[in-house]
């Protein structure tokens, strides 16, 4: 049998990736093409904007990650790209050029939900995780807790009931003016500053399930900024940043930590553009370690929006043969 070589493609947000994943799955080439910097200067992702970027970028990302994994187009076995959850133009384009190649070169075409595709990137580092394991997404768009009795077969022990994780560091640093995207800015200010400075709440742990809230923390964060401000009294960033990502990464942990003594599963994967977050992949290694459970976290280039991990669990679905007709639409909100 021929070797697997899927193409994979992501355009779900404000990054236009391509990547080639061979058999493990491993990583061949692996593309990210940022848009961040014509989004900065809005404070967010324009919808529009990144549409349009896609569309410029999509045909150059593509042929790179080809060319890179030096190979031809004829060699790959199957294409694969984003169906969801994101903005729905941006997903459009990555979706209609996959769909293409994979019309014009006769393969098999997989549309990947994007949320699976954070969590499958922990097998790009290991393709033998062990099950059964808990993971914990963190992205702009979700924090999820999953339990797994193996890679295809989960259930959710909870979500968040307000503001993902990632949106709450961007509303956040939005708040505090520190630019965007707003995780990476008040991971490296909170540096600078004392996490026990500003009194932040963690939402507590529900006694039925493993919920996360976190606009309580962001009105609290907000009032101390307007209260200290009304006292004509100088606020510190830096000290609100540490702060901020203490309660953050509290509140996340804590309730893994509870699913993990309640379901003591074999291993732990954090996974999703937070999953960056050093304070956190520290905290959620020493949780994973006092219940005795193997801890993975991507590298950080794999932790936020790229192809690789859609090439990756792509690769999943090709071996158990769940392909995807051509005639396939995107889908704005795509679960699991
Ligand atoms: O997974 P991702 O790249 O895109 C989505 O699927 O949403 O996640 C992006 C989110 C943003 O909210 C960003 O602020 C956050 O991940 N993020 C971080 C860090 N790096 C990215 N949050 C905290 N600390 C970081 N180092
Ligand atoms: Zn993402």
């Amino acid at each position: 049998m021929k070797d697997n070589l899927i193409l994979a493609v992501e355009t779900s947000c404000d990054e236009s990736a391509a990547a080639v994943i061979g058999d493990g799955p491993t990583i061949i080439s692996n593309v990210v093409a940022s848009q961040i910097d014509w989004h900065k200067k809005f404070g967010g992702v324009v919808p529009e904007i990144a549409s349009r970027k896609h569309l410029e970028l999509i045909d150059t990302v593509i042929e790179e990650a080809v060319e890179k994994a030096n190979i031809d187009f004829q060699d790959l076995t199957a294409v694969a790209a984003t169906r969801g959850p994101g903005l729905v133009g941006a997903l459009l384009v990555g979706f209609a050029s996959a769909k293409a190649l994979a019309l014009s070169l006769d393969l098999p075409f997989i549309g990947v939900n994007h949320v699976a595709g954070h969590i499958y990137a922990n097998f790009l580092i290991d393709n033998d995780i062990p099950s059964p394991f808990i993971c914990l997404t963190v992205s702009g768009g979700h924090t999820d807790l999953m339990y797994f009795t193996s890679p295809d077969e989960y259930t959710f022990l909870g979500r968040t009931r307000d503001d993902a994780a990632g949106e709450a560091f961007d509303k956040i640093a939005r708040f505090l003016e520190l630019g965007y995207p707003g995780g990476p800015e008040i991971e490296n200010l909170a540096k600078q500053g004392d996490s026990k400075a500003v009194k932040l709440p963690r939402a507590l742990v529900g006694t039925a399930g493993f919920d996360f809230s976190f606009s309580g923390l962001k009105t609290a964060v907000i009032n101390y900024v307007h209260n200290a401000r009304q006292r004509g009294q100088e606020i510190n960033k830096a000290n609100i940043a540490a702060s901020f990502q203490a309660a953050v990464v509290d509140s996340l942990t804590n309730r893994l930590e509870k699913a993990l003594k309640e379901y003591r599963p074999k291993a732990v994967l954090l996974s999703g553009g937070v999953a960056a977050n050093q304070l956190l992949r520290k905290q959620v290694e020493s949780i994973a370690e006092d219940h005795d459970a193997n801890f993975y976290v991507p590298p950080l280039e794999l932790c936020t929006d790229n192809a690789a991990m859609i090439g990756a669990a792509a690769y999943y679905r090709l071996q158990k043969g769940d392909t995807d007709e051509l005639d396939l639409g995107v889908e704005a909100t795509l679960s699991m």
